[in-house]
C-alpha cells in the first residue's frame, strides 16, 4: 500500500519534523502496514478512561477539557492503560471536540452526556462564522505527544481526529444524537452550506492531525464515530471526499491510517477508498465477512463487541478465539474492540483479553 516509514518521503513542501521514531519491533506498526507480526496485536479504543481507578482518580476535580489541554496530565492518562494492560499501542488522551473548542467554538464535554454546542450551526451564516484553527491552539495537545514519545519506549503512539461527518453531527445537532436529522437535512437542502461546512471541519481535523504527527505520533486514527447512519450514496456524495483530504494529509507523513466508524458495514469499502490503510469493524459482521466487502488485500481492526466484556469467561474467551481466526482473512489484523471500552468494565478482564490474544 505504498507504506514508507520514512518522513522523508514527505512530498516537498511538506513541514520538516523530527526524525519518526522506527518502532522495527512493534506488532501494531506491522500489522497496521500489513504485515503479519509474530503475534496479534491488541489495543482497545477508549482504553484511557473510566474503567482505571488510577485515571478516575487523576481526573477528580478536572473538568475533561482542561485534562485535554494539560500536556503532564494528558500524557499520563495515555500511558495509564499501557502500565496496567499491556497493550500493543497507547492512544493520545483527547478528544475529538479539542480541535473545536481550541479554535474557539463554545463547546464543552458534559459527563455521561457528551459534547454539547451552546449555538448549534444549521446556516450558511453560522459556518462562515465557524473560526479557523491555528496550529499554536493546540500546542499543549503537541507538548503531551512530544512527552509521550518520550516516555513510551517502543509502544507506538497513535494519535486521532474525529472526520467531518461526526464532527458536523455535533456542531448541527447541539450534542449526541441518535437520528443526525438536521444534519441530515441540512445536507440534502442546502448542500453547498454543507459542503462548505464539511470543508471546514475536514481543514480543522487536518491541522489537528499535522499537530500531532509533528510532534511523532505513529500512526493516526479518523474517527467516523457516526457515519454508519448513512447511506452508502449519501456517505460517497457527501463525506467521501472530506474524510479523504484528511486522510491524505496523514498520508505526507507515510504513518498507517486507520478509519473507524459504528455500524458501518455498508459503508467499509467506501471508507477504505478514502484513503485507509486499515479499516475500524464494528461488532456487527464477523471480519472475514469485512474482508470480503472491502475487496480484500487490507488490514481491519476489531471487533469484539464491547458488551461481552461482562460475558462469562468462557463465553468471552471463545469470542475472542473466533474473532482472532477471522481476522486471519485479513493481510494485517489488529484486534481492538468494534466500539469504546465502557466505563463500568472490569481492568482486570480487559488485561486477561491482552494475555489471550498474545498467547493465540
Ligand atoms: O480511546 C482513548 O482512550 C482515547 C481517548 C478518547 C476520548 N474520546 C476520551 C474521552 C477518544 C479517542 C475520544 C474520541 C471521541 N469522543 C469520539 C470518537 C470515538 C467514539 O467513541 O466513537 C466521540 C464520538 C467523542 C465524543 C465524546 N466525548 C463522547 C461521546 C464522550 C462520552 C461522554 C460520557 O461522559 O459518557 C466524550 C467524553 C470523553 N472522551 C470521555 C473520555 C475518556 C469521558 C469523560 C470522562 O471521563 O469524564
Amino acid at each position: 500500500m505504498g507504506f514508507v516509514p520514512q518522513v522523508s518521503s514527505a512530498p516537498a513542501g511538506a513541514p520538516s519534523v523530527s526524525p519518526r521514531r522506527a518502532l522495527p519491533g512493534s506488532a501494531f506498526l506491522a500489522a497496521a502496514r500489513g504485515e503479519r507480526p509474530a503475534r496479534v496485536p491488541v489495543w482497545f479504543m477508549r482504553q484511557a478512561g473510566r474503567s482505571l481507578p488510577e485515571y478516575r482518580a487523576l481526573r477528580e476535580g478536572v473538568p475533561m477539557l482542561d485534562a485535554c489541554f494539560d500536556p503532564e496530565m494528558l500524557a499520563e492518562i495515555t500511558m495509564q492503560p499501557v502500565r496496567r494492560l499491556g497493550v500493543d499501542a497507547a492512544i493520545l488522551f483527547s478528544d475529538i471536540v479539542v480541535p473545536l473548542k481550541a479554535a474557539g467554538v463554545d463547546i464543552d464535554i458534559v459527563p455521561g452526556t457528551g459534547p454539547v454546542v451552546a449555538s448549534p450551526v444549521r446556516d450558511a451564516a453560522a459556518v462562515r462564522a465557524l473560526p479557523k484553527l491555528e496550529p499554536e491552539q493546540v500546542g499543549q495537545v503537541a507538548e503531551g505527544v512530544r512527552l509521550l514519545v518520550e516516555r513510551l519506549g517502543e509502544t507506538p503512539l497513535i494519535g486521532f481526529a474525529g472526520a467531518p461527518f461526526t464532527l458536523a453531527s455535533y456542531l448541527i445537532e447541539g450534542g449526541p444524537s441518535r437520528n443526525h436529522e438536521h444534519t441530515k437535512a441540512l445536507m440534502h437542502s442546502q448542500p453547498e452550506v454543507w459542503h462548505d461546512l464539511a470543508a471546514r471541519l475536514a481543514d480543522i481535523a487536518a491541522t489537528f492531525l499535522r499537530a500531532q504527527l509533528e510532534a511523532g505520533v505513529d500512526a493516526v486514527q479518523l474517527f467516523d464515530s457516526w457515519a454508519g447512519a448513512l447511506s452508502e450514496r449519501d456517505y460517497r456524495e457527501f463525506v467521501l471526499p472530506h474524510s479523504s483530504r484528511v486522510l491524505a494529509v496523514a498520508g505526507e507523513y507515510g504513518v498507517p491510517r486507520i478509519h473507524f466508524g459504528v455500524g458501518t458495514g455498508e459503508l467499509l469499502g467506501a471508507m477504505r477508498e478514502a484513503g485507509a490503510d486499515v479499516v475500524g469493524v464494528d461488532w456487527r459482521i464477523p471480519l472475514d465477512v469485512a474482508v470480503q466487502r472491502l475487496g480484500g488485500n487490507v488490514a481491519v481492526q476489531g471487533n469484539l463487541d464491547p458488551a461481552l466484556l461482562y460475558a462469562s469467561w468462557p463465553v468471552l474467551e471463545a469470542e475472542v478465539r473466533r474473532i482472532v481466526e477471522e481476522g486471519r482473512a485479513a493481510r494485517g489484523h489488529v484486534f481492538n474492540l468494534g466500539h469504546g471500552v465502557l466505563p463500568s468494565v472490569d481492568p482486570e478482564v480487559l488485561k486477561r483479553v491482552v494475555d489471550l490474544v498474545h498467547s493465540l
